[in-house]
C-alpha cells in the first residue's frame, strides 16, 4: 500500500533528538524550544513564537488572548477539521459559517461581511490543503468592522500570499507540527504575533498561569499546552530544510497535475497571487464519475493506493448540531467537497515511482466505471 503520508526524519533531526535527549532537558526547558520559537518566527515574519503541544491547543490558545465576552461570533469556513471550531466554542463563543470557494477550497471570502453582525469579533481564515486564502479580503473586512483575524495556516507552512509567508497576516497565526504536516515535531503547534502583550498571555496561559512572585498563585486562568524540549530539537532540524520540503511538494504536484491532466476530476488550482505548497494533494471527481469519493478510495485501495476522504462541513457535525449550532444551515460546495473528494499520498517520503503508480491506479480505477 502507498501510505497517504509518510514523514522524513533527516540525520540533523535525530542527531538534535539525541543531543536534547543526553542534555537531561525532556520536558519543556531547554535551549531547543526557544530556538524553534525564535527560528519559526523569524521564517514567518513575526515577533514572536510560542509553541505548544498541537494545532487544536494553539486554535484554543489564540482565541482565548482575544478575551471574548460569552456569545462573541467568529466567523471561519464550514470546510475545515473541528478543530477551528471546538477553539471558538470551549472559549464559550460561538462558530459562524461561510462557504468553500468551488476553486481554492477556501473560505469564499465574498460571503464573510454577510456574516457579519454586531456580536462579531474575529475572523479564522483558513489555508486550506496548503492554498493561502485570500487575505486582503479578509483584511479588509476585518478592518472595516474592527474584527481580529486568527489565522489557521496548519497546512501552510511556507505558502505565500502576495509574497508574503503564511502565518505572516494574523493578529495571531496559527500551526501544526503534527506528522503529515510540512514541518513535524511528530504532535505540536505554535502561536506567532507581533504583539508583545498577546504573546506574554500565551506564555502564561499555555504553562497553566503560574504566578511571577508566587509560582502557585494562579491570577487567571491557564491550560497545560506545554511543548517539550525533545519535540522541538525535531522541529529545528525539520526547519533547517524546509524549503527543500516545499519545492518537492510543488514538483509531487505538478507530477500529479501532468499525469491526471484530462481526467474527470477536478485538481488543486493556484491563483495568480498565491503560492502553493499542496500540503496534500487533493482531487475532486466531476459529476460524469459514476461513484463518490468513498468508492474512489475504495477501488484506489484496492489497486494499494491510501488516500483520505476531505473533510465532512462543520454544518454536518452531530456533535456541534446536538449543540444547536448551524441548524438548517447549507453550505453546498463544502458537501460537494466533502462528498467527491479526496486526497492522494503526499507525503515527503513519496517517491516518483510512487507518484507514477497512483496516477497508473488512478487511471485504472476512473475506467472502471460503474
Ligand atoms: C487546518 C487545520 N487546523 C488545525 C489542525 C489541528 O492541528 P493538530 O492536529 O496538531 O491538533 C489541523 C490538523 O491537521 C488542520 O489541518
Amino acid at each position: 500500500m502507498i501510505p497517504v503520508n509518510e514523514p522524513l526524519i533527516g540525520q540533523a533531526e535525530i542527531d538534535n533528538v539525541v543531543d536534547a535527549l543526553r542534555s537531561g532537558w525532556i520536558s519543556s526547558a531547554g535551549t531547543y524550544l526557544g530556538q524553534f520559537e525564535r527560528e519559526f518566527a523569524a521564517y514567518c515574519g513575526r515577533r514572536h513564537g510560542i509553541a505548544v503541544t498541537n494545532g487544536t491547543a494553539a486554535l484554543q490558545l489564540a482565541v482565548s488572548c482575544l478575551d471574548l465576552e460569552p456569545s462573541a461570533e467568529i466567523i471561519m469556513p464550514s470546510f475545515t477539521i473541528i478543530s477551528c471550531a471546538l477553539a471558538v466554542i470551549y472559549n464559550g463563543a460561538v462558530p459562524v459559517l461561510v462557504d468553500a470557494d468551488a476553486d481554492t477550497w477556501c473560505m469564499d471570502v465574498s460571503q464573510i461581511e454577510a456574516k457579519v453582525t454586531s456580536r462579531t469579533r474575529a475572523i479564522m481564515p483558513v489555508h486550506i490543503y496548503g492554498h493561502p486564502v485570500d487575505m486582503d479580503a479578509v483584511r479588509t473586512v476585518a478592518q472595516r468592522h474592527g474584527l481580529a483575524v486568527i489565522e489557521d495556516a496548519a497546512e501552510a507552512h511556507g505558502a505565500e500570499y502576495r509574497g508574503g509567508k503564511c502565518g505572516g497576516f494574523g493578529d495571531i497565526s496559527c500551526f501544526s507540527f503534527y506528522a503529515n504536516k510540512i514541518v513535524t515535531t511528530g504532535e505540536g503547534g505554535m502561536l506567532l504575533t507581533d504583539d508583545d502583550a498577546v504573546a506574554a498571555a500565551a506564555r502564561s496561559r499555555r504553562n497553566l498561569c503560574f504566578g511571577s512572585e508566587q509560582r502557585f498563585v494562579h491570577e487567571d486562568f491557564g491550560d497545560n499546552f506545554r511543548m517539550t524540549n525533545v519535540q522541538a530539537a525535531l522541529g529545528v532540524g525539520q526547519l533547517e530544510r524546509i524549503e527543500a520540503t516545499v519545492a518537492r511538494k510543488r514538483q509531487v504536484a505538478a507530477a500529479y497535475s501532468a499525469g491526471l491532466a484530462g481526467l474527470p476530476l477536478r485538481m488543486p488550482v493556484e491563483r495568480e497571487w498565491a503560492k502553493s505548497v499542496y500540503w496534500m494533494f487533493g482531487v475532486v471527481l466531476d459529476d460524469s464519475v459514476p461513484f463518490d469519493a468513498d468508492g474512489f478510495g475504495r477501488r484506489l485501495a484496492e489497486r494499494g493506493v491510501q488516500t483520505r476522504s476531505f473533510f465532512t462541513g462543520m454544518h454536518r457535525q452531530p456533535v456541534l448540531l446536538d449543540q444547536g449550532f448551524f441548524g438548517c444551515e447549507s453550505y453546498p460546495v463544502t458537501d460537494r467537497l466533502a462528498e467527491r473528494g479526496l486526497y492522494l499520498p503526499s507525503g515527503q517520503a513519496i517517491t516518483d515511482e510512487q507518484v507514477a503508480a497512483v496516477i497508473a491506479a488512478i487511471r485504472d480505477a476512473l475506467e472502471e466505471r460503474t
